[in-house]
């Protein structure tokens, strides 16, 4: 590792250090000895050594059951340690963050030499739109509380980081890490229970309110200033870029635990925490603005020439009408019935009026360097955050509408509404759509499943403006399922202009996405309903699963680009909504390579994007990180409209076509029809394990009942990540490249692909960091310690497969070996193998006592529990 990355390891070290002093004091000498001994056995068998591999899992497996714990906590504990320090390397002014403001610069001077105007850049600028929308999705692993503490670990580096810092605080920094390694040590790493759908909400607000609220202000002033000294414009003050919206509390789909109540509270409570943040703003704008000189305007709002300090004086009735707003909120979420008080902050504009009046007249006056301080932030999160604090999106699975509007039908004795052709759907639902009169009768006692449907849309139709952000419907398949959503919003008194998403997420359903659009934009009366306006969500991880990652990124390369010109045709202003997880198996891939690789012309209508789980920490957990992944969300989106990718060749089309089908095949035979891989994959993975886990509030199973068809995406890629054959990143994908290499010898054609097409070389690249991550001398332990003897031929051919295809890759990427255009990111896990490799080999024998022991021993089940939790961190995601 080169010489930019001691710093780092220095770190790395010193947490080491600390992690084993506190391990040595806690737990004595021995256990010490005996980490370090696995260590350092760790290290030789991944430099090749066969006889130190063979020692290492004899010590390992002869680990008594109480020694088990602290091992496995060790080197969880010290990946996690290990994670903080790159991510602060990633925000050190003496690490990576050095080059970020550069990412916008060099954009802008990139853009330059290519002729663009500051006019076209200006425009590119003025419709930049990025909506990242927070998900539930149990993929955090890490408690809170550790997080907390990691967080604080990081504070610490940064302060360590200057060259002049006097010796006693050295000191008082290292007793304060000292601390924190120790608290984490004595806190168990485990949730015990299951968060509530509320829980997470707060989990989502508290992102927010530790790292969004400053990141966001910090991010437009940041970006301000470069497009001021690169293209000469301003940022406008009303300028609305970055928009969050959350799923934590209104995603329903699959988790019975979010009813329509849960939704209620979470709107209340996300308003509520928006009231209390904006009263601390409020607050220290109270303090600051003393000035006097004002606009006759400014004087006149603030009450006449008698006030002093007007601008004050707007804050302090800003900030009575806070108190107020507050007050109340926390009764309704207490539950009590409370009426509004006059004063009810209500809309953006009663915040936004007062403030950006003061706006004005600071910078009237003279005075823009007080305006452009504390105001203005507030003013940014005002059009960012405003009095939700986040949106809301609710989802809901297509079929409990369905079954809803079925129910609904026979009781008014029409029929059978789910039996009825598509054609009989839409004309139905068209009818009802335009009727006057509502339909469902005021007496009606619907089944709990019908009634939290109906709910739900009344909690909507009582939400404030604006906090319910979009309705998405997941397994999406035909029009009348957005239709539907259409109706029952508007038996509920809702609006029913709210946008209403498609999630298009099976290969067929991403396949017919276009003609199901076609169909929609061709009715007229939803055509006007929708004023051109059309939000469809494309689904990246349940495509993969169900047809492998190389069928379904051309399916999503494909159902992309066609409802980009089937809405451009119509003059219909689509928003791409994509629905990626953070590991590649589900769509992850890095923001720049992500955006860059997708069709021409899916930004134009701005970036609509998940975050998930881990990432969230990962990209948005502190002020400083959240900064850096906007500017690089920025500068891409920037990029990919001004410097759009290339439209694909026909060849290169026909090329992901062969692709496409030769991998899907494969993929299906495996998953699908090979009687042995269920079982397999059972016994080779830590799925049934998994599922005890309380990550989040949502079961890991879509049904209780069934096999691995209804298993979520999340679980299916989490169990293969644990034991390192990743095998739903890669089956099918190696194999197809080698078959249109070999027998329809496209050897050339692909090394054009790889050269020009950014969504082609993505894909490669994203394969040979699949490739870097697993491990088949792991996997193969796995395969001999769990599965029974039969199946192993079965493990043996996937080994073998995933061998091969990491040839074929290579022959197409010319590289010699695996990430060599990435060497960061490949050392980063060749260091992390040796840390990781005790954990997977511990969770391997841990996994066999378990599964053979009749009664449980708590001991062996938590160290199993910490082993996921370390192998994700080593790993850096979970599934
Ligand atoms: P979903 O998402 O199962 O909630 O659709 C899966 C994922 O993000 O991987």
């Amino acid at each position: 590792m080169n010489q930019q990355y001691s710093a780092m390891r220095s770190n790395v070290s010193m947490l080491g250090k600390l992690l084993g002093d506190t391990i040595k004091e806690a737990l004595g000498e021995d256990i010490l000895d005996k980490v370090e001994s696995i260590r350092k056995l760790s290290k030789s068998s991944r430099a090749g050594n066969e006889v130190q591999r063979q020692k290492l899992l004899m010590t390992l497996q002869n680990l008594s059951n109480d020694e088990l714990l602290p091992v496995a906590r060790a080197f969880n504990q010290f990946l996690n340690l290990t994670n903080v320090a790159e991510q602060y390397h990633s925000i050190s002014p003496h690490g990576e963050a050095a080059s970020n403001p550069v990412a916008l610069k060099n954009l802008f001077s990139r853009l330059k030499d290519k002729n663009f105007t500051n006019g076209d850049i200006h425009k590119a600028v003025e419709q930049l739109s990025i909506e990242l929308v927070l998900t539930a999705h149990p993929t955090e692993i890490a408690r809170r509380t550790l997080i907390h503490k990691l967080v604080e670990v990081n504070t610490c580096l940064s302060q360590l980081d200057h060259d002049d810092i006097a010796d006693y605080e050295r000191n008082n920094i290292m007793r304060r890490l000292r601390q924190l390694v120790a608290q984490s040590w004595h806190t168990d790493e485990i949730r015990k229970i299951r968060p509530t759908p509320i829980d997470e909400a707060k989990w989502g607000f508290a992102v927010v309110e530790n790292s969004l609220w400053e990141g966001v202000p910090a991010f437009l002033r940041e970006f301000n200033e470069q497009l001021e000294e690169s293209v000469g414009i301003m940022l406008p003050v009303e300028a609305n870029p970055i928009r969050f919206t959350s799923w934590m509390g209104g995603d329903r789909d699959g988790n019975p635990n979010v009813t329509a109540e849960v939704t209620r509270h979470a709107l209340l409570l996300s308003r509520w925490k928006a009231a209390d943040l904006f009263l601390k703003d409020i607050q220290i704008l109270v303090s600051e603005l003393s000035m006097t000189e004002a606009t006759p305007e400014l004087r006149a709002l603030a009450g006449g020439d008698e006030v002093d300090e007007p601008y004050r004086q707007i804050a302090k009735n800003l900030r009575g009408q806070l108190y107020s707003t507050l007050e109340y909120l926390e009764a309704r979420v207490k539950g009590e019935q409370v009426l509004p008080p006059a004063d009810l902050l209500t809309d953006n504009a009663q915040l936004w009026d007062p403030l950006y009046a003061c706006y004005q007249s600071l910078t009237a006056c003279g005075m823009t360097i007080i305006a452009n301080g504390q105001l203005l932030d507030t003013l940014r999160r005002i059009r960012s955050f405003g009095l939700q604090l986040v949106r809301i999106d609710v989802r809901q699975e297509s079929t409990r509408h369905t079954e809803a509007l079925s129910e609904l039908t026979q009781y008014l004795g029409l029929g059978d509404y789910a039996a009825w052709s598509e054609d009989e759907k839409q004309e139905f639902l068209l009818t009802e759509l335009q009727s006057r009169r509502p339909l469902t009768p005021r007496n009606w006692q619907p089944s709990p499943e019908t009634e939290e449907v109906f709910e739900t849309c009344r909690v909507i139709a009582e939400s404030k403006n604006d906090s319910v952000a979009a309705y998405v419907i997941s397994m999406a398949k035909v029009p009348s399922d957005v239709l539907a959503v259409k109706l029952l919003l508007k038996e509920a008194g809702a609006c029913i202009r709210l946008p209403v998403a498609p999630l298009f997420e099976t290969l067929e359903d991403l396949n017919n996405a276009e003609s199901v659009m076609k169909k929609l934009l061709s009715i007229e009366w939803y055509r006007e309903l929708i004023d051109s306006r059309q939000m469809v969500m494309i689904g990246y991880s349940d495509s993969a699963k169900d047809a492998g990652v190389m069928a379904a990124s051309w399916a999503q390369y494909r159902a992309q680009d066609a409802l980009i010109k089937l809405c451009d045709k119509e003059g219909v202003t689509l928003t791409l909504f994509h629905g990626r997880g953070g590991t590649i198996g589900r769509g992850g891939a890095p923001a720049h390579s992500a955006l860059l690789s997708q069709p021409p012309g899916s930004l134009k209508g701005g970036l609509r994007v998940t975050e998930q789980g881990e990432m969230i920490r990962f990209k948005f957990g502190l002020p400083q990180v959240a900064i850096s992944s906007l500017a690089l969300y920025a500068s891409a989106i920037l990029e990919a409209n001004l410097l759009p990718p290339p439209e694909p060749k026909q060849e290169w089309k026909s090329v992901m076509d062969s692709l496409s089908e030769v991998s899907c095949d494969m993929y299906r035979d495996y998953v699908r029809e090979q009687p042995d891989f269920v079982p397999y994959f059972r016994a080779a993975t830590p799925e049934l394990e998994l599922a005890k886990l309380p990550l989040g509030s949502r079961p890991a199973k879509r049904r209780p009942t069934g096999g691995v068809e209804t298993l979520r995406a999340i679980p299916w890629i989490f169990a293969w990540t644990q034991n390192r054959l990743m095998l739903p990143a890669w089956l099918g994908a190696g194999a197809a490249l080698k078959h249109v290499i070999g027998k329809e010898g496209k050897q050339a054609v692909l090394d054009e692909m790889w050269q020009q097409w950014p969504f082609f070389n993505t894909r490669i690249a994203m394969l040979e960091m699949v490739y870097a991550k697993a491990d088949l001398w792991l996997a193969e332990y796995y395969d001999h310690r769990l599965v029974e003897e039969r199946l192993w031929p079965l493990g043996l051919k996937l080994r073998e497969q995933l061998s091969e295809d990491i040839k074929s890759v290579l022959a197409v990427s010319k590289d010699e070996a695996l990430m060599a255009d990435l060497p960061w990111i490949a050392e980063s896990i060749a260091l992390r193998n040796v840390y990781t490799d005790p954990l997977n080999v511990l969770q391997a024998e841990l996994l066999h006592r378990s599964r053979q022991q009749e009664q449980a021993d708590p001991r062996v089940e938590q160290a199993l529990m910490v082993t996921i939790a370390g192998v994700a961190a080593g790993m850096r995601n979970t599934g």
